[in-house]
């Protein structure tokens, strides 16, 4: 098979690495890739949004499975203009993505399907969210509608920094619409199905951490780490979530006639009430997919083929025994403003351990050499008998990376432990 895959983080870098490990692979290209996957897949200098040049290049290349890996493509429509042409694409239609691109869609569509989640009301106007506001009080969770890079979710203790937040919403990044939220107590985890439209696959949980420091202190940035399996997600809990949530939600989708298909990401909070839903996203996780895929024993190559045809079939997956563990690298002030260009040494003895792999995020090569290109820039990954083992490898080999400007933190996996 000859296989395109958008993206360039760590998240694609590791679908490419399993990609790449297929029998059935012939060619990979990655738009735009980094440094490490331009060592497994062609790295091409196409912009993943611009749905136009991709369709010329899987025409002209002769394409068989296009694997968009971010949110953005999704968002612009380039699913749909590749379908519209004929391209096998593993990655839900702009419409279906509207589960993560909207909250007030997403939270209508679990309203209607019965999941539970927390309570909520919708606004495109901001005095009438401060109205609202003003009657409820707080605490109050308030949310830009539209994507906002992971800066779009406010957490209010007091009605004025309700108020506050509202504004802030409605002047930032996707902020026509505001959601406001009751707010949720309990552990946070995700979960991830593959589906055709039709069969749904239970594929893992995980779970991240989002915070920069030590603690879960700091700004939010886009994850820091997760491990898979997480043991706060025990197999009750992920039988309760494919009937009351997974299930229900995409019905719905197929009754209103946007059939989701893809991988589902799906947010929860595991609240003493069970588990409740936070959000959905269309794709897989960055950091969680660098935990996720190297426990797959099965090729991912025909799983992702068969949900963008549609014969996705119910046959369950084979995973390894182990955990997997990833830490983030990231550049000294991110998630704030950084540099790039970095030089970053000892890549190969960090990853001499074959249970250690690392994925590249922000990286590119140059001068024969691997330099920063972003803030996450590497995640350093590592397969164990247990959360602990996974813990001690994956940071064994952080540790033997030469990159001065580079921190990670030194807590991954404290819940789990
Ligand atoms: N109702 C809620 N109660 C408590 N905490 C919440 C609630 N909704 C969101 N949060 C917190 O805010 C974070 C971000 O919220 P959410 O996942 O909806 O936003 P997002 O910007 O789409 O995130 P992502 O970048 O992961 O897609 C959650 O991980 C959770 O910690
Ligand atoms: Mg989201």
């Amino acid at each position: 098979m000859r296989v395109l895959v958008l993206g360039g983080g760590g998240r694609e870098h590791a679908l490419c690495w399993s990609i790449s490990r297929s029998p059935l692979l012939k060619h990979l290209w990655c738009a735009p890739g980094n440094a490490g996957i331009s060592e497994i897949a062609d790295c091409i200098d196409i912009p993943p949004t611009n749905a136009e040049q991709v369709v010329d290049f899987c025409r002209r290349e002769a394409v068989d499975l296009l694997v968009i890996g971010p949110e953005a493509p999704l968002a612009s429509g380039v699913s749909d203009a590749a379908r519209a042409a004929g391209i096998a694409v593993f990655g839900p239609s702009r419409a279906a993505a509207m589960l993560e691109v909207s909250k007030a869609f997403a939270k209508e569509i679990a309203l209607v399907s019965g999941a539970p989640t927390a309570t909520y009301a919708a606004f495109d106007m901001p005095g009438n969210a401060k109205a609202h506001l003003t009657e409820t009080g707080a605490p109050v969770v308030v949310k830009a509608d539209g994507l906002a890079a992971g800066k779009g979710v406010i957490i209010a203790e007091s009605v004025q920094e309700g108020l506050a937040a509202i504004d802030r919403i409605f002047d930032g990044p996707g902020g026509e619409a505001v959601v406001l939220e009751e707010k949720l107590t309990g552990e946070e985890a995700s979960f991830f199905v593959l589906t055709d439209g039709e069969a749904v696959l239970p594929l893992a949980g995980a779970q991240d951490h989002k915070r920069a420091h030590d603690g879960d202190v700091g700004p939010n940035t886009g994850g820091m780490g997760a491990y898979s399996p997480a043991p706060a997600f025990t197999p009750q809990i992920e039988r309760e979530v494919m009937d009351r949530i997974v299930l229900p939600v995409l019905n719905e989708m197929k009754v209103r006639g946007m059939p989701y298909s893809g991988v589902l990401y799906v947010g929860l909070m595991l609240t003493e009430d069970g588990p409740k839903l936070i959000e959905f996203n269309a794709r897989f996780g960055d950091p969680e997919c660098q935990c996720i895929l190297p426990r797959l024993e099965t090729d991912l190559l025909p799983l992702l083929l068969a949900c963008a045809e549609g014969r996705l079939e119910g046959d369950p997956l084979a995973w390894k025994p182990d955990t997997c563990l990833t830490v983030v690298m990231a550049a000294q002030g991110y998630p704030g403003s950084y540099e790039r260009g970095d030089a970053i040494g000892g890549l190969e003895e960090a990853a001499a351990d074959p249970a250690v792999t690392i994925f590249h995020a922000g990286t590119k090569s140059q001068d024969g050499g691997v330099v920063s290109d972003g803030g996450r820039v590497l995640s350093i990954t590592a397969l164990g008998r247990d959360v602990t083992e996974a813990r001690a490898l994956a940071y064994d080999a952080a540790s033997a990376i030469r990159w001065d400007s580079g921190f990670y933190r030194s807590d991954i996996g404290w819940r789990a432990i």
